[in-house]
């Protein structure tokens, strides 16, 4: 319970005292060497407060007060007067607001909030209670149906609203917490005295460090598999400690204190619950679940389109090519070169006729370094005035990126940004038709710390509190936090630029395209996934980065941004064979499966790999797209219901604590158990597979197990994946591309529980056009099997194209078939006694007609 009260360094017992905290040094043996931070010697005692109450209502969940400031606190200028507010946002959602009652102070544009008036009358039956206390200050929510408190924070920690430094503290009622990203770490965060820094940087995954992306959302998980959610919405940089207690705390260096409770009780619930405050996932366009290959440093088209062939060639499914900065001319966005990649139009021409899509790199940072009247993107941002600024004038703030002079960057809080992207965007589409934007270094990324000599010194760049940031340094690789944005100072929407640039492109493309925007960004803030997806940044070609790769798609999942993936093969350094082999296998379940690699390593294209990788890849790929119009009805559903895609273990079996800790495996969805070989050499998986009947998804062998670990076979060409009894699977015979896998039947891969039933859907559309879920142009199938009866239902049904189903298995058929009857005809069937396995081949039937199927037994 020791609140750290004096962060920063050079703590003694002189100014401890000085801050009414309690001093007692204490040694701790560090045996794991995972302790990052010292237990605080210095620490706040029990109903330290700053403020008083001057007045209080309550009246049930409703609480509104007003506090004045006492005694100061030592990160100058403490607000005098704050208030507290509830709002019952409906009544599995609470919020809390503490803020400046006289004065404004800033908070995120982003995501665009839902109106939780319009929602009050529903929250009669609320699911949580608030409790406070007239005396100390803070509050208590907990969960109503089991009396769980959930947050409390009256008299924990120090509570301190200073105009640079807010903090706040909570007790935990478990250790068992997922979230607040982007870091690299374990799915399950450490608790043991652990700081989680948030300020987007263009910082390769490491441990311990703040990397692309802000998210300040936690789940946890209660011992009673009960789950909850708490969002800090608030995007200035900030520190949260996890402490043993276990206990959390936010110090933010601005904004407000306004913080949203998700009340569970599943995982699952907690997460549609969040997406109800930031939105739901975009639904992607089908080709973009294909894989996709790109690297840095191709360096012409015809190296471009030497790897796109034999990649074809060796048959490896395969849908979109992409091409790095070198496609550009001298580095500048919207541009390409006209020597190098001459022929580039036509060849995305090709590209389209044969089935697949192109994507290319879009930097965040706009050259300023081009002659006036050269270089449109740069005079007309001058023009139209959408740059962000200096501090001190109104000319464009200069950094440099990977342009050759100087770059500046295009500020998207400002509405005009929207119009003058879609324009440049269009040029460029006008140019050569690619399909979807891949936008980068926007964290934003700078090669400078702010101009080339620094920050000018001010209070937003030297702030009285610095967040443990890499480089402890804020403008370190970024702009100067005083920078000027049409919504504020960059230092409050530095961590908002990255998801407000996918916005604009989100817009960009639909009006350019008027099909489904797929786009891909590195830096994100909440609510990114209803425009965007992301990769992992620059991973090392290393058997770690392939681990940990794990633990970052699954949380992104959580953060409602599921087309997620890491660059296959590892993006620094030179993969190897066994690495690239193994990584070709696990990116096949990614899902956002692409291989990428910097320009300074070996090609580690499949095919460029050799044989083993060529066998692996087409291997993996091909049952990747067998199973993609199961991946596709994932994401539908992430898009209506804010499930997950790649989900981790425990959303699913909240029940069994042996799941909690596991990000060494994952699901798809609550079907697929996906567990990778991640080191070098071996050839089995040792896997905890969760109580219940599953298959191999290979061999169709049963597992039944009673919640173990098992040993996997896992040869070099293959990685485990199992089936979940009680499943069905809408799949489609694989192909090279997913144009020619859509003309494919279809079928069903059909896995009974112990009691020989399953459940399934597909959603099916054109895979491409914008609403068509909104517009109903889409297709919906229910699957059943009960008492020995397959039956496929059509909920929904507008999509007008032909559908042909070929297959079926059923796996898990206990006894013996004697006869099977596709709408009481009988039709022929093969029925293996060693497996269980029905199978009805070459059924050749139209998919959109209900049908039942049933058999009998000898
Ligand atoms: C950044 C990106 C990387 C890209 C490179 C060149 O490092 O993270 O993926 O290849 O820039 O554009």
């Amino acid at each position: 319970m020791r609140f750290d009260c004096h962060p920063e360094s050079g703590a003694s017992q002189l100014n401890c005292i000085q801050r009414r905290c309690c001093w007692h040094p204490l040694h701790q043996f560090d045996y794991k060497k995972q302790v990052h931070l010292n237990v605080p010697y210095c620490y706040y005692p029990k109903n330290w407060s700053l403020y008083e109450y001057e007045n209080f209502t309550k009246h049930g969940n409703d609480f509104s007060a007003f506090l004045h400031l006492k005694q100061n606190s030592f990160y100058k200028e403490d607000l005098l007067f704050i208030k507290y507010e509830s709002i019952r946002v409906d009544n599995t959602i609470l919020r809390m607001k503490i803020f400046n009652p006289s004065e404004k102070r800033y908070e995120p544009p982003l995501p665009i909030r839902i109106n939780s008036e319009a929602n009050l009358k529903k929250t009669v039956y609320a699911q949580y209670e608030l409790k406070t206390d007239e005396y100390i200050p803070g509050f208590q929510v907990i969960r109503a149906s089991d009396k769980q408190v959930l947050f409390n924070s009256i008299g924990i920690g120090g509570f301190i609203f200073a105009n640079q430094f807010l903090q706040i503290s909570s007790t935990l009622p478990s250790h068992n917490l997922y979230g607040l990203g982007e870091h690299r770490s374990n799915l399950r965060l450490n608790t043991n005295w652990q700081k989680f820094t948030l300020f987007n940087a263009d910082q390769p995954p490491t441990e311990n460090a703040n990397l692309y992306g802000s998210h300040p959302f936690y789940m946890i998980l209660e011992q009673t598999g009960k789950a909850h959610g708490v969002l800090f919405l608030n995007s200035n940089a900030m520190d949260i400690i996890l402490q043993p207690a276990p206990a959390i705390t936010f110090k933010s260096i601005g904004g407000i204190f306004d913080i949203y409770f998700f009340i569970g009780p599943t995982p699952a619930d907690v997460l549609k619950q969040y997406s109800k405050i930031i939105g739901k996932p975009f639904l992607p366009p089908y080709w973009s679940l294909g894989f996709h290959l790109c690297r840095f440093g191709y360096g012409s088209l015809n190296n471009t389109k030497a790897v796109l062939k034999r990649t074809r060639d060796a048959l490896i499914p395969f849908d979109t090519q992409w091409n790095d900065l070198d496609y550009m001319d001298k580095r500048n966005d919207f541009t390409y070169d006209k020597t190098k990649f001459k022929g580039l139009p036509n060849f995305i021409k090709e590209i389209h006729i044969a089935g697949m899509h192109y994507i290319p790199l879009i930097d965040a940072g706009i050259s300023a370094s081009e002659k006036k009247g050269t270089y449109i993107p740069y005079d007309e941002g001058v023009r139209r005035g959408i740059f962000i600024y200096n501090a001190n004038d109104t000319l464009p703030f200069k950094g440099k990126v990977w342009n050759f002079g100087s770059t500046t960057w295009p500020d998207f809080t400002n509405p005009e940004s929207k119009l003058y992207y879609t324009e440049m965007m269009n040029d460029l589409h006008k140019s050569f038709e690619y399909d979807g934007a891949w936008i980068d270094m926007n964290e934003p990324s700078n090669f400078y710390n702010g101009y080339i000599n620094g920050c000018i010194p001010n209070s937003l760049d030297n702030p009285p509190y610095l967040p443990g940031i890499v480089g402890n340094l804020l403008s370190r690789k970024t702009i100067c936090m005083n920078a000027k944005q049409y919504l504020g100072f960059h230092y409050n929407l530095h961590n908002i630029y990255g998801t407000s640039q996918a916005m604009v492109v989100n817009y960009a493309l639909k009006k350019i395209r008027n099909k489904r925007p797929f786009i891909i960004s590195r830096s994100t803030w909440i609510g990114h996934g209803s425009y965007a997806g992301h990769w992992t940044g620059d991973v090392y070609s290393s058997w770690h980065d392939l681990r940990m790769s794990i633990p970052q798609i699954l949380v992104f999942n959580l953060f409602q941004i599921p087309m997620v993936g890491a660059d296959i093969c590892g993006f620094d350094g030179n993969t190897t064979m066994a690495l690239c082999n193994r990584w070709m296998q696990l990116g096949a379940f990614y899902p956002f499966s692409r291989n990428h690699n910097s320009d300074d390593t070996i090609e580690q294209d499949p095919v460029a790999m050799g044989k083993i990788v060529i066998m692996s890849s087409k291997k993996a790929l091909r049952m990747r797209y067998y199973l993609l119009p199961y991946l596709y009805s994932l994401f539908y559903r992430a898009h209506l219901y804010a499930e997950t895609v790649a989900r981790p273990l425990f959303v699913e079996f909240y029940d069994d604590p042996n799941t909690f800790n596991i990000d060494t495996q994952f699901l798809w969805g609550s079907c697929l158990l996906i567990a990778p070989v991640l080191s070098e050499g071996k050839t089995e998986v040792y896997a905890y597979i969760p109580k219940g009947i599953w298959y191999n998804i290979y061999t169709i062998e049963i597992l039944s197990s009673n919640g173990q670990n098992y040993t996997l076979d896992a040869p070099i060409d293959t990685i485990p994946v199992l089936i979940y009894g009680g499943c069905i699977l809408p799949v489609q015979e694989p192909s090279i591309s997913t144009t020619l896998s859509r003309q494919k039947p279809y079928g069903l891969l059909v896995a009974l529980n112990e009691k020989e039933s399953a459940k399934g859907e597909l959603y099916w559309d054109d895979g491409d056009s914008l609403d068509s879920i909104e517009k109903k142009q889409y297709i919906l199938f229910k699957f059943e099997v009960i008492n020995n009866e397959l039956k496929s239902t059509i909920i929904e049904g507008s999509y007008n194209k032909y559908m042909k189903l070929g297959k079926i298995i059923i796996m898990g058929v206990s006894k013996v078939v004697k006869q099977v009857f596709f709408n009481k005809k009988e039709i022929v069937f093969r029925y293996d006694k060693e497996k269980f396995n029905l199978e009805i081949n070459n059924l050749l039937v139209d998919f959109k007609k209900n049908f039942i199927l049933n058999w009998t037994n000898e």
